[in-house]
């Protein structure tokens, strides 16, 4: 017989795993609670329903990984320095080239590029990276030396391709829907 603890989400799938800095585990307790109650029931999540995440816990250099579909999620809120950083660098993304401006979105006409959305699996064996890491200031993915920017670009290192960026649209200037 299956192992049905292995195989089936549940409500402890939606744990925050990690986040990138000091001053953002205290944005992760208050942003634990308020997913915890928006939680679908097993069988909803079995299928993948679609997940609201509160930003406004989330502040400015500070990001946060939650888990959905079995997989981690980064939600990262840039400032202004990084925003600009990253688009100084659109014309030296040689192994994946993306503009920074393609790895966000909008909400009432205004671009939300403060919110990086990204999936947090490595793009070449799928190890999960570290944050506020590497050469970039982006990602790191300790396992074979993969160096992402902080739009989750790959910049440096054996991935092949960006980290890829879920399906997820804004519910208002605060809020996103994973999904
Ligand atoms: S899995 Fe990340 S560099 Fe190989």
């Amino acid at each position: 017989m299956a192992d049905q603890s292995m195989s089936e989400p549940n409500r402890r799938d939606f744990l925050l795993l990690a986040t990138g800095a000091a001053g953002a585990v205290a944005g992760a307790s208050v942003v634990w609670p308020l997913i915890s109650q928006m939680l679908p029931d097993a069988s909803t999540i079995a299928a993948g329903a679609p997940v609201e995440v509160d930003l406004g816990p989330i502040g400015e250099g500070k990001a946060i990984t939650l888990k959905w579909r079995g997989k981690p999620i980064f939600v990262r809120h840039r400032t202004k320095a990084e925003i600009e950083a990253s688009r100084a660098d659109d014309a030296k993304i040689t192994i994946d080239p993306e503009a920074d401006a393609h790895r966000v979105k909008a909400f009432g006409g205004k671009s939300q590029d403060q919110w990086i959305v990204v999936y947090g699996n490595c793009t070449h064996l799928g190890c999960v990276p570290t944050g506020f890491a590497g050469d970039f200031g982006g990602w790191y993915c300790p396992c074979h030396g993969s160096h992402y920017d902080n739009a989750g670009r790959i910049r440096k290192g054996p991935a092949p391709k960006n980290l890829f960026v879920p399906e997820y649209a804004f519910l208002s200037a605060t809020k996103i829907k994973i999904g």
